[in-house]
């Protein structure tokens, strides 16, 4: 068999920790060929695919990014480089062209729709989680977000001692999509004072008074803010003029800084486990599937069932619950 694979969507780290796992497996244990497609689905629209050898991912376990590059815009089915057209047809035919038998699609929910539609057009496609969002369905954990939890952790403890230090009101914002997930770990684990999330909604007068009542108790604020719920560049002035000019208040998004870099010891243990187990189930032809880590062990979950929606932070979650004892949430109503 001859295996492609693509790293779908943003990138994140733990990526080529996951393509060491599944190279070294498929090609050294299996005997299989695997070639990278380079930068998502635009390597399948613009036939760029090339051998991965085992040479080439071995020593890349604590590098960040993606060493096949990523790209976030490349949907075969409305393709920007033909004005938006279906070029899925495309795709086929790279694959064809290249004698690929099926495709290991690595990425999040959008990466994981297209992956989905691929897979019933007749090239057989197994996909891999990874998103810092975390917000694949049916999946507890993506690869990534463990990372972005310990960026989001690290920034928040930073920030801890500054606004100590000023008597200031800091608010974070840190990334997530629509979903709280990686807002809501990142600040429990950073200990942030308050943190609003997209799920819960909350009340500018209300986040204006919990930092006052904050100011007056320990002197300064500490907010993490899932993008989902608000910009902190917008919220900023209006925040301000309720705290008056006795109060500095200041915000930083934190950006790409999320997902760049070195992963952690649980994303270099995910990605391997990811890659290795992948590996295992395209040699058990197990496609349209997505291999989905679910805390105990992997699981494999039909694509179809985890595209389409968002997994989002339930309200009642035991997260939630646990910030709500620590009074570090806000909800509207
Ligand atoms: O989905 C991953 C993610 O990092 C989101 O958290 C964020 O909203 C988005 O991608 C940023 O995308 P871009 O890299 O295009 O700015």
């Amino acid at each position: 068999m001859h295996i492609g694979v693509l790293t779908g969507g943003g990138d994140c780290s733990g990526l080529n920790a996951l393509l060491r796992g599944l190279v070294l497996n498929l090609v050294e244990r299996h005997g299989l060929r695997v070639s990278g497609v380079r930068q998502g689905f635009l390597g399948l629209l613009e036939d760029r695919v090339e051998p991965l050898s085992p040479e080439r991912v071995r020593g890349q376990l604590l590098e960040g990014g993606s060493l096949l590059g990523c790209h976030n815009k490349a949907n075969p089915f409305a393709y920007f480089g033909a004005g938006g057209a279906d070029c899925s047809e495309r795709v086929l035919a790279c694959a064809q062209r290249h004698g690929l038998d099926a495709l290991v699609v690595v990425g999040g929910d959008g990466t994981m729709s297209i992956a989905e539609r691929i897979h019933r057009l007749g090239v057989p496609v197994l996909g891999l989680p990874k998103t810092i969002d975390n917000d694949l369905m049916h999946n507890e954990r993506s690869l990534g977000f463990d990372s972005a939890v310990e960026v989001v952790s690290q920034a928040l403890r930073r920030l801890k001692t500054t606004a100590a230090s000023h008597g200031r009101v800091l608010l974070l914002e840190a990334m997530g999509r629509t979903a709280g997930w990686l807002a809501l770990e990142g600040g429990l684990a950073g200990g942030a004072d308050l943190i609003v999330l997209p799920e819960l909604g909350f009340e500018e007068a209300e986040l204006l008074q919990r930092c006052q009542a904050l100011l007056a108790r320990q002197g300064h604020a500490v907010v993490c803010v899932a993008e989902g719920a608000a910009s902190v560049e917008a919220l900023r002035p209006r925040l301000q003029a309720g705290l008056g000019e006795g109060v500095e208040l200041r915000s930083l998004v934190l950006g790409h800084l999320q997902r760049g870099g070195e992963p952690t010891p649980f994303d270099r243990v995910l990605g391997s486990r990811l890659g290795v187990m992948g590996a295992e189930a395209v040699v058990a032809r197990r496609f349209g599937q997505l291999l989905s880590w679910q805390g105990q062990g992997c699981e494999f979950r039909p694509l179809a069932d985890v595209v389409g929606q968002p997994r989002l932070v339930p309200p009642g979650h035991e997260l939630v619950r646990t910030a709500q004892g620590l009074g570090a949430v806000l909800a509207r109503g």
